[in-house]
């Protein structure tokens, strides 16, 4: 597509992630694990010190990624109901835009559901401008204009400096963001990204494409007009056991994000160190490593570290790349982290799905849950 089809296009240009904010438990400790775990560094904070009343809120970054941890401070906040019913999750995955009120506008006169009305935030370091739109289950995108601000993150937060400081581990950017939907609730969800948001679907995978002996899914990947935002949609898919996205819906209690992709560019190194500080991955057979060059051809990593470590590759028509997928990291079996590397590759890691599958069965089994 050149560069003047895309401008009459996208009536929605967006320049990346702006963040990603779970509504968690307990912040303060969840944010000792980000840093811990992932590597994230401490960047700013919002909570009764800063004059809010009803929440804390620790704001993460590791390179382009932010990640807000939010919990409530008492029990008539709609974060407490949300947390009640959902556990840890995602509740806003905010997209960094040029003019916040003309994507709130945009959207919602294409029948987006607004949550927040736009809104401007000033503090000494300027303005961010802001608004909300529902999406799938609980979880709503906000559009976040920072152009006329300096401060460290927004009005509201301050500066949030910490003793502790664990190195980063190498995670670069939010390569996707995958929400898991209800029986029959995928193309709904298609279409809202296509007709509101003015995303297209780049991917489809059916459910012969993600099967395994037992269990199913379905899954289609909205692609913003520049590629910057990949939203894949999964909804479960009849087999002969309960499908991994039922799972999730069960134990969530209702539609939400399943995973988080973040890009590193040395796949090897950033497990390594995610391991050594207690990230837990799933684990595919060692056989899978035996066959190996035969599927994806040659690659310019060594075998032994990847098998090793577990990661998988997989090859598409532009190049390959190397993924792995964490446990979940909460209690309930819902949402965890996938690392990739991508070297020319734009796909998803279609042919890993069945080892990953079978992995991710056992672990299900293990629950009581299959
Ligand atoms: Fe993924």
């Amino acid at each position: 597509m050149s560069n003047s089809e895309q401008k009459t296009t996208d009536f929605l240009p967006i320049n990346g992630t702006d963040f990603i904010e779970l509504w968690v438990g307990n912040a303060k400790q969840a944010a000792h694990y980000y840093k811990t775990a992932f590597g994230f560094q401490s960047l700013a904070y919002a909570g009764p010190e800063t004059g809010v009343r009803d929440r804390a809120s620790y704001v993460l970054v590791q390179d382009k990624i932010r990640l807000i941890l939010t919990s409530p401070l008492n029990s008539n906040s709609p974060i407490a109901e949300h947390h009640r019913k959902h556990g840890d999750g995602v509740k806003y995955l905010a997209l960094w835009v040029e003019d916040a009120f003309e994507a709130y506008e945009k959207t919602t006169g294409r029948g987006g559901i607004g949550t927040i009305k736009p809104t401007t935030l000033n503090d000494a370091d300027g303005e961010v401008k802001m608004a909300g739109i529902k999406t799938y289950g609980e979880v709503e995108h906000l559009f976040i204009e920072r152009k006329n601000y300096k401060g460290v993150f927004m009005p509201g937060y301050v500066k949030w400096e910490s003793d502790y400081n664990p190195a980063p581990t190498g995670l670069l950017y939010v390569d996707h963001c995958v929400g898991n939907v209800g029986w029959n609730q995928m193309n709904p969800w298609v279409k809202f990204y296509e007709d509101v948001m003015g995303f297209k679907n780049i991917l489809s995978f059916d459910d012969k494409d993600i099967s395994t002996e037992y269990s199913a899914l379905m899954s289609k990947v909205m692609s913003n007009g520049n590629g910057y935002i990949k939203f894949p949609i999964n909804e479960p898919a009849e087999g002969k056991k309960k499908s991994q996205v039922e799972e999730y819906l069960d134990y969530y209690e209702g539609e939400g994000v399943q995973h988080i992709a973040v890009a590193t560019k040395d796949i090897v190194k950033t497990v390594r160190e995610l391991m050594a500080r207690g990230v837990e991955f799933l684990k595919v057979p060692s056989t899978y490593y035996d066959d190996l060059l035969d599927r994806v051809g040659k690659i310019e990593e060594d075998i032994e570290p990847l098998r090793e470590l577990g990661i998988l590759v997989d090859r598409d028509d532009e190049g390959y790349l190397l993924q792995l997928f964490s446990k979940p990291v909460e209690d309930r079996p819902t949402m965890f982290f996938e690392i990739i590397q991508r070297k020319g590759a734009k796909s998803f890691g279609k042919g890993n799905f069945k080892a990953l599958f079978e992995a991710l069965e056992l672990e299900q089994a293990n629950r009581g849950n299959l």
